[in-house]
């Protein structure tokens, strides 16, 4: 069967197309899927290039799994979409895609495992896949080939199986064509160049042409990094191997009349097993210091001429988890193996993909579609997912987490992407704990200058975009280290002993990691006011403001501080330094602006000091007026504390008095010794990011990435306060509002107490919510609220269920906790108690 007009051997004269809106490079399912849904969705001009043939890379050979599970919230989405899609492909073309679904079991052998099982049906109710827990008996009637000995229960996804990833990769392909997309194999892609319109000149082997095109695809595979240097990028990808073999028929899986369900035994060493004909695909995951990855690649590339190659397998490197496969399925025992593979699969430092518009400095239209680690089961979902970003300037829900910018280049190199990528092949299937943090490569170059003294004082490091940040400390008497739980842990009681300081006396915190920007120029104030929904401060002054979507969704929260008419500093978490500074770029570059864009968040530290004695503390280091009326809420001015100057601006995310002070990166540990020895009689200690998150939510501040995201408009968010509707400025995102203001809410964010046991846990977000046996909605964060002694969480729920004493529940553990809508916060600002 022929699938495609153009073929490797066409004469001299063949021709590529000279103009294309999208060029997607890399003809793999991940290419194809998104060519096919590009096309699909009435994109015109869509070209494919492909250096040989389609399949070549490291989809011909992958096992094909296809799975609705994924411990990711978005993920989830991303793989009921693609489900969809393969339905879509195959009845549109009738081009087969070989689709099996006899389900998969996720195998508990541990108490820990069938914990997590049950925090993973919290987080599931909501979500459109199917899922449900299986006691060891139905494990066994779904799978009579498995030895029961260890199991516990089962975690079971139904509909899942595995398709062809060849016919699918091939049916895309027809798809796409079918919708006037255009494929060229040996059209491999030598050289890329942008113009200063940011369009793309790409040359390809195709009789030596060049096309031109609106935007670029890196859809590469294992080979995006190399066609990412085409470009002068690095993008933080290596490649790994990874081996499965196949055994010969097993008499008792010939016997059966229906296929076995997959099974996945995630206890070290870990594997999958699927039925293929009459016998099964058993694949593995081999521990960190075992795993292979390719070493040279990392800093040469990969090796010239390596084309559709496996590399040898080593079935001594995975003859325990072979051993294991053989004790849960002793029938395997009897099988030989027929067929072995091992071949090249991309990774990224954390396996989870780079999907999105991709920003370096100078940088435009160049998207990726990359680091598909499970390709397979992701193509068709990504494929949408970026067709829907492509075609309407945004994206269709929050996939933050897949952000292509969530490594910058200014601390990933390479060596620390090797390290991670090797770090989390060995997690593959270890369990994801709340709070999960990993070890290996770190501390990048991101540390502030107190990083050490923070350490020595006790501090449990957090990891945020290539920070260190404590999460809490640990003092005498406490249990220090990382010891994560489903349950209360070891910082239980220390992060109270936190909040407490800063409740009653005053805390610092080291807020360096937030991302920090400077825009400047004649049109700053004009661009600004038209990202943003709320008013422009005045000069010295700062606001919470919200950039919105077009279709009116929360696509970021800063701090907005202007410092001088024309000039205007930005801070935003750390989880969203370049999602933010692509989106401010990407406005002012297409709207022609005058401004410049300074990115600051290596040059500049951060201390936060919060506290009723805050005040006190800093005004032993000035004589500057710090009065209510002296240095008023959100506002902003140029201090010298105790001989560094810093830019203090006084608001806290913890609710109470405090400033958040700004200074040159090398001058952190001085004004932080400076605060701390000024602030010895006031009994001033240290906080972390945990105390932090305890104390806003008992005062019901929003977070971003959790209440906020683009998925959530401002007004159910209860964000009212900062959106401008009738300022003088049209503001990305105003329409839509104006028409859900017409339409009105169907849900809305509320504040609930959790009536949690006593070891917890405590919600934490993306829990379901229950009511009346229905599943009414979700929490987005939760924590205990040490001063008022209670579990809170925030959640959105329908409108009917959100007056105040309405009673819903909070699945935790498998257990629905009853919770209660509060009227707002539980505890008032310090802004507000002083009024
Ligand atoms: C042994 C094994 C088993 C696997 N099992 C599964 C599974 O069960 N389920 C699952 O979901 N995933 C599985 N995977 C992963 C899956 O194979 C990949 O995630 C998926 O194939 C990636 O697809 P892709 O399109 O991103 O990349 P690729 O398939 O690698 O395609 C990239 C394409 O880009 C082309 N290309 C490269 N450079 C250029 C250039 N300069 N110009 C033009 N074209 C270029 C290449 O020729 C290639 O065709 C497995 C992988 C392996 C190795
Ligand atoms: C909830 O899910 C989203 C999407 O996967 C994720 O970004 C967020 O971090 C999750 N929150 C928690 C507390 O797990
Ligand atoms: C952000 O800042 C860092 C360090 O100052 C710099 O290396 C990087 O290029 C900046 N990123 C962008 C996208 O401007």
């Amino acid at each position: 069967m022929t699938f495609l007009h153009s073929t490797t051997s066409g004469p001299i004269s063949r021709r590529l197309k000279d103009e294309a809106d999208t060029v997607i490079i890399g003809g793999g399912v991940v290419g194809t899927g998104l060519t096919y849904c590009l096309a699909k969705a009435g994109q015109k001009d869509v070209v494919l290039l492909e250096k040989t043939e389609l399949t070549a890379g490291s989809t011909w050979h992958a096992a094909g799994l296809t799975t609705y599970y994924s411990p990711g919230i978005n993920v989830k989405k991303v793989q009921w979409d693609s489900f969809k899609v393969f339905r879509e492909v195959e009845r549109e073309t009738g081009q087969e895609v070989g689709f099996h679904g006899p389900g998969t079991i996720r195998l508990a052998t541990s108490p820990e495992r069938v914990d997590e099982f049950r925090y993973q049906m919290q987080r599931q109710g909501w979500n459109d896949a199917p899922q449900w827990l299986l006691t060891p008996e139905e494990v066994h009637e779904m799978h009579p080939l498995l030895n029961m000995d260890k199991i516990l229960m089962g975690l079971h996804n139904p509909g899942d199986g595995h398709i062809d990833p060849y016919s699918l990769t091939q049916a895309n392909a027809i798809g796409a064509r079918m919708h006037g997309a255009e494929i060229y194999q040996q059209a491999g892609v030598t050289g890329m160049s942008m113009r200063s319109d940011g369009s793309w000149d790409v040359d390809t082997q195709y009789g030596t042409c060049t096309i031109h095109a609106q935007r670029v695809v890196n859809a590469a595979g294992f080979w995006a990094h190399e066609l990412g240097r085409l470009c002068g990028l690095e993008l933080p990808l290596v490649t790994v191997q990874h081996m499965y073999v196949v055994t010969g028929p097993i008499a008792e899986i010939k016997a059966r009349k229906t296929e076995l369900p997959v099974i996945r035994d995630l206890e070290e060493p870990s594997y999958y097993a699927r039925q293929e004909r009459d016998g099964l695909i058993i694949g593995v995951y081999e521990r960190a210091e075992l795993m292979k990855m390719q070493n040279r690649w990392v800093s040469e590339g990969v090796a010239p001429g390596f084309g559709k190659e496996l590399f040898e397998s080593d079935l001594d490197r995975i003859s325990d988890h072979l051993e294991a496969a053989m004790e849960m399925i002793p029938a395997v025992r009897n099988a030989d193996i027929a067929r072995d593979v091992c071949g090249p699969i991309t990774a990224t430092p954390n396996h989870l993909p780079l999907i999105g518009p991709y920003m370096a400095p100078g940088l435009r239209n160049y998207w990726l579609a990359a680091g598909v680690y499970g390709g397979v089961i992701q193509s068709g979902g990504l494929g949408k997912y970026l067709t829907h970003w492509i075609m309407n300037g945004e994206p269709p829900y929050d996939l933050s987490e897949l952000d292509p910018n969530r490594f910058s280049e200014s601390w990933c190199n390479r060596n620390y992407v090797a390290t991670k990528c090797r770090e989390s092949f060995g997690f593959n299937n270890v369990i994801i704990w709340p709070k999960d943090e990993r070890p290996a490569g770190r501390p990048t170059t991101r540390v502030s200058g107190i990083y050490q003294t923070l350490l020595d004082k006790g501090a449990e490091m957090g990891f945020h975009s290539g920070w260190e940040q404590p999460n809490w400390f640990a003092k005498e008497g406490d249990t220090p280290g990382y010891r994560p739980s489903f349950r209360r842990t070891n910082w239980f009681h220390p992060v109270g002993r936190e909040c407490e300081l800063v409740l009653s006396k005053a805390g610092i915190i080291d807020l360096t990691p937030f991302g920090k920007f400077e825009v400047s120029g004649p049109d700053a104030a004009r661009v600004l006011d038209y990202l943003f929904a709320n008013d422009l401060p005045k000069v010295g002054r700062a606001c919470i403001s919200h950039m919105l979507t077009p279709s009116g969704g929360v696509y970021a929260e800063m701090t907005v501080t202007r410092l001088g008419e024309d000039r205007f500093f930005l801070v935003t978490g750390s989880g969203s330094e370049l999602h933010d500074l692509r989106w401010i770029e990407d406005h002012v570059w297409k709207g022609g602006y005058d401004v410049a864009i300074a990115n600051v968040t290596d040059d500049m530290g951060a201390l936060g000091i919060a506290g009723p004695r805050s005040r006190d503390v800093l005004a032993k280091l000035t004589s500057h007026d710090l009065s209510k009326k002296g240095f008023k809420f959100l506002s902003c001015q140029q201090l010298s504390l105790g001989g560094v100057r810093v830019r203090a601006v006084r608001i806290s995310y913890t609710g109470e008095l405090g400033w958040e002070l700004y200074h040159a990166r090398e001058d952190t540990a001085r004004l932080y010794e400076a605060m701390m020895s000024a602030g010895q009689e006031f009994g001033l200690g240290d906080f972390g990011t945990y105390a932090m998150g305890s104390l806003r939510l008992e005062k019901g501040f929003r977070g971003w990435g959790a209440e906020m995201t683009v998925d959530n408009n401002p007004l159910e968010a209860g964000l009212g306060p900062f959106i401008k509707m009738n300022k003088h400025a049209n503001f990305i995102g105003k329409q839509s509002l104006q028409q859900l203001q017409q339409e009105g809410l169907t849900r809305k964010l509320v504040c609930l107490t959790v009536e949690v046991e006593e070891s917890g846990p405590d919600a934490e977000g993306n829990e379901t919510i229950w009511h009346n046996g229905k599943v009414v909605g979700h929490t987005t964060s939760g924590a205990y609220g040490y001063h008022v002694q209670k579990s809170l969480a925030l959640a959105y729920v329908p409108l009917h269920l959100a007056h105040p004493g309405t009673v819903v529940e909070v699945e935790l553990l498998g257990s629905r906790r009853p919770a209660t809508v509060q009227q707002g916060p539980l505890v008032q600002t310090h802004t507000a108690r002083a009024q």
